[in-house]
């Protein structure tokens, strides 16, 4: 008996086959859902499609692993409060899967390339596995709590930037219009002047990925939920940066606004958004 398993049944596995058998079928409904729904505001968007891939997970999941609690996006209510909720609850489970089963809903509706399936299993409150699978690129992104993290069975490492102006990052704009969006536009003013240039791609999950495979020195964003989070945090500390929230105390599952980051850039980052009052 490991902690990454249950007698034969390695969790990672499980993981790993949930991340690839929803993408293959989100990957199929690209340009092809049939209904779409506005949840907590006119940014904030719902398919079938993130329904049908949260359903497909938990059941895989649950038949597997009947006891083990779950935590998908798309079954909490719509809103910061709700989420708010529902992470208060998290650190108390034995086992959870903490689930987003499309990260990157609105690029999937306009059919722009760039979204994932993001899995992470917590242990009383620690995140042991993480996967997140972009279904596009085929790129599968693994990590277990000190094991290290892979893309591909290939070992990750984060980028060796030492400074924020020699710096790729990346920020995301959350659904909520009156708190978390406000906040990033400040990140942005203060964050633009200082890096070598931003991304925002529209998933912060693979933004989380793409800190931890050296594609990205940092990323940070406002209004994020564990199911955003959790998977990619794992990948990222597994390659050797840094996970905080903006405040900079450590990563978990209850963090909403978060900088992850190489490390070797973690405090300038954190000292601009601090200075520009744009760390929530
Ligand atoms: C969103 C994406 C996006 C980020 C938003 C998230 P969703 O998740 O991660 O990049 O900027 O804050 O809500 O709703 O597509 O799963
Ligand atoms: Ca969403
Ligand atoms: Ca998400
Ligand atoms: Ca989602």
């Amino acid at each position: 008996q490991s902690n990454f398993a249950v007698g034969s049944k390695s969790f990672t596995a499980v993981a790993i086959n949930c991340a690839a058998k929803a993408g293959e079928w989100i990957k199929t409904k690209l340009g092809n859902y049939t209904s779409l729904s506005l949840k907590y505001s006119a940014q904030d968007l719902v398919t079938e499609v993130d329904k049908g891939s949260e359903t497909m997970i938990r059941n895989l999941v649950h038949t597997h692993f009947p006891n083990h609690s779950f935590l998908g996006e798309e079954g909490v209510e719509p809103g910061p409060e709700a989420s708010e909720k529902a992470l208060h609850r998290v650190r108390d489970e034995e086992y959870l899967w903490i689930v987003d089963p499309v990260d990157g809903t609105t690029n999937f509706v306009h059919g722009f390339p760039f979204f994932s399936v993001s899995i992470a299993l917590a242990h009383k409150g620690e995140v042991i596995v993480g996967v997140v699978y972009d279904p596009i690129r085929d790129e599968l992104f693994v990590a277990e709590k000190g094991k290290g993290a892979y893309v591909h069975g290939r070992r990750m490492e984060v980028a060796q930037e030492k400074a924020l102006s020699d710096s790729l990052v990346a920020t995301g704009f959350p659904a909520d219009p009156h708190y978390a969006r406000p906040m990033n536009m400040k990140g942005l003013n203060a964050m633009v002047p200082k890096v070598r240039n931003i991304r925002s791609g529209g998933s912060a999950a693979l933004h989380m990925a793409y800190v931890a495979a050296g594609r990205l020195n940092g990323f940070w964003e406002i209004g994020l939920n564990a199911w955003d989070l959790a998977a990619g945090a794992l990948l990222v500390k597994e390659s050797g940066g840094t996970v905080t929230d903006t405040k900079g105390a450590p990563y978990d599952l209850g963090v909403r606004n978060v900088v992850a980051t190489n490390g070797l850039i973690h405090d300038e980052m954190i000292g601009e958004l601090d200075k520009a009052g744009a760390a929530g």
